[in-house]
């Protein structure tokens, strides 16, 4: 079996797995925040070295203010009880997005994980957070264009390379596998360079359903896949 590199997830359907149960949307998120630490421990077990999860996106700032602010709330209390499962599980934190634009207490508390376990080396966890794939190519345009404005970079050697290495994802590989749950068939916005040869699986279940046999199951789905980048 061939384990992916990289999985990346768009954790969808926490809204709609409370509404099924009579809750207020955010105990959807907070059961959410349960798979994403079992999801964790899975690709530690399984060897994935990279798992990026879709956590919040710039076009979910449009919800109620209330949700959005719980949801920050949610992030925070995450962090400070994960942290010394991070460290145990030898799990190092990072993200990507505007994070600039977060509540400062949900930076500090992000800044602070991701120094403590910068270190650790069994799988990377990025939490793509005010992230969407549109201003990411928008922040590494600007980038690039201010390298050229300053006569250290030559329009002719712009090339994919350097692109990639003006994204957010910059020290990582490409995703291998993307999963998206709650059935929805679109990519909301997330990782739009790096999903260009990504193997998609889609499942029905929704995210606070989602497990360590639901991940394997997605793995051995990815082994069933033939992988051709354009060749025969
Ligand atoms: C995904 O679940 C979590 C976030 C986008 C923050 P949703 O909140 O989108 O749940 P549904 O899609 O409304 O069920
Ligand atoms: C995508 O889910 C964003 C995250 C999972 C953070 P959404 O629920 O926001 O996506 P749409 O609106 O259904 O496309
Ligand atoms: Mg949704």
């Amino acid at each position: 079996m061939t384990v992916p590199r990289h999985v990346a997830i768009i954790m969808d359907g926490n809204g709609r797995w409370a509404r099924e149960r009579g809750l207020a949307r955010i105990a959807g998120h907070e059961q959410g925040a349960e798979s994403v630490r079992m999801v964790t421990e899975a690709c530690v077990e399984m060897g994935v070295k990279f798992l990026t999860v879709y956590a919040f996106s710039t076009e979910n700032w449009k919800r109620p203010a209330a949700e959005v602010a719980a949801l920050w709330v949610l992030l925070e209390h995450f962090i400070a009880q994960e942290t010394p499962t991070l460290m145990k599980n030898n799990v190092r934190l990072q993200t990507i997005g505007r994070l600039h634009e977060l509540p400062e207490s949900c930076q500090q508390a992000l800044a602070e994980t991701v120094a403590k376990t910068a270190g650790n080396t069994a799988t990377t966890l990025v939490l793509a957070l005010n992230y969407s794939g549109r201003t990411e190519l928008v922040d590494a345009v600007r980038e690039l264009g201010a390298e050229v404005a300053a006569g250290r970079l030559a329009v002719t050697a712009i090339n994919a390379e350097e692109i990639a290495a003006h994204l957010y994802t910059r020290t990582m590989p490409d995703p291998d596998l993307l999963i998206r749950t709650s059935g929805e068939m679109r990519l909301s916005n997330f990782l739009l360079w790096q999903l260009s040869y990504t193997e998609i699986v889609v499942t029905e279940k929704l995210w606070p359903d989602f497990g360590k046999d639901d991940l394997r199951a997605a793995v051995a789905e990815f082994n069933k896949r033939q992988r051709r980048f354009g060749g025969l």
